[in-house]
């Protein structure tokens, strides 16, 4: 069966399949989020028109829309072919890590994750399972890349090594995908499920100033390098983080990650779904995604916006959305603040159960058609 059809009849035996017991409903979903992306990975998808007004030259690269995938969706770059073909502004692989990781188990659940589609949101604590970065790398190096539909990569500090190592494999990392051919690069400073905290004081800095030292001055070609950052960072501390990539060398920040806010989300659960979202967060901790981080999102990347308007910088910097990004309405936010890219993830998926493969392709004739 083709994902867009089992999609669409999850869709309609989800209200039967939300009443399950808790734990059932997380297995089930745990393990039909991976093979529901492994089949969507085999339907034939015929390529789509992208319009040409909503193209954009960022670091000198073309992208053909503002919208793309976040980090987490194709973890070992599967996908590319398929979203080049639905017509995405971009592509972005991973996060990778140093050593392969199989990610997180508990209850007998791997890789726990829970959707709650009445809220537009899930969670989710797979702690960046992956094959590692030098594999991935090595797998991307033969992709044939479609114009317009950039490839990224986002890595990560390996959490199961001390500083020092972690920071070595994240810069051999780097330099395998510069090697491959990517064309931009983004560091997730913000991976809730992973077991380790990333402060965003002395420790981002030292982190950064490190991978500027033995990365960012020795790239070899232009390759934009961007830092994810957390929904959870306080808008307080952006001019300090900004004015920290700035002066480093850095081309972006994205804004951001899941949050680990449970009981500030809680009221922008739908009351049926909030028993479900209460255990997962009781049982697994994790990240929450999708539609309780829309406003977030939005204002600490204009809040990013307006600072860097009062502060232009000499190198091209741009700032990227990523938290509940569902529809038009979020990218025209977007564009209204002049914020350069979105990343979507929990909307993605809401989307493909009612557009399949044409999501990219409707949410552009609603966006560009006069
Ligand atoms: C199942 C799942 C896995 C994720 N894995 C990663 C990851 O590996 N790296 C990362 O930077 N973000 C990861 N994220 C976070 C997303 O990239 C994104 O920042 C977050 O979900 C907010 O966007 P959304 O509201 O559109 O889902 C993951 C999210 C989900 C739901």
């Amino acid at each position: 069966m083709k994902a867009e059809w089992l999609a669409r009849w999850e869709g309609r035996l989800r209200p039967v399949l939300m009443k399950g017991p808790r734990a059932w409903v997380i297995r089930q979903y745990s393990h039909g989020r991976a093979s529901f992306l492994k089949r969507m990975l085999n339907d034939k998808v015929s390529p789509v028109d992208v319009p040409r007004e909503a193209a954009r030259t960022l670091w000198g690269i073309h992208f053909r829309s503002p919208l793309m995938n976040a980090a987490g969706m194709f973890k070992n770059a599967e996908g590319y072919q398929m979203v080049a073909a639905q017509g995405a502004g971009g592509y972005l692989l991973g996060t990778t890590t140093a050593r392969p990781r199989q990610g997180n188990e508990r209850e007998k659940i791997r890789h726990p994750f829970a959707p709650y589609p009445r809220s537009g949101s899930a969670s989710n604590w797979l702690g960046l399972p992956n094959e590692g970065h030098l594999a991935v790398a090595k797998r991307v190096a033969s992709f044939e890349k479609v114009d317009g539909c950039p490839i990224g990569a986002s890595l990560m500090t390996d959490p199961g090594l001390d500083e020092q190592e972690a920071l070595e494999g994240l810069v051999e990392g780097l330099r395998a995908y510069e090697d491959a051919g990517v064309d931009f690069l983004e560091i997730n400073e913000s991976c809730p499920n992973a077991g380790h905290a990333h402060d965003i004081g002395e420790g981002l800095a030292r982190r950064l100033a490190y991978l500027q030292e033995h990365f960012l001055d020795k790239r070899r070609r232009r390759l934009p390098v961007i830092v994810k950052f957390s929904n959870d960072t306080a808008s307080e501390s952006l001019p300090s983080i900004l004015d920290l990539l700035l002066s480093l060398g850095f081309d972006g920040v994205n804004v951001g990650n899941t949050s680990t806010q449970y009981k500030k989300h809680l009221d922008a659960i739908a009351p049926s779904e909030q028993a479900l979202y209460n255990f997962f967060c009781e049982t697994f901790g994790g990240g929450v995604s999708g539609r309780p981080l829309k406003k977030t999102s939005l204002s600490l990347a204009s809040t990013c916006m307006n600072y860097l308007k009062e502060k232009p910088s000499e190198r091209e910097f741009h700032v990227i959305r990523t938290g509940g990004v569902e529809g038009v309405e979020d990218v025209k936010a977007s564009e209204e603040h002049r914020i350069a890219l979105n990343q979507w993830y929990t909307g993605y998926f809401e989307s493909f159960s009612r557009d399949g493969h044409q999501l990219y392709a409707r949410l552009y004739e609603r966006l560009y058609t006069k």
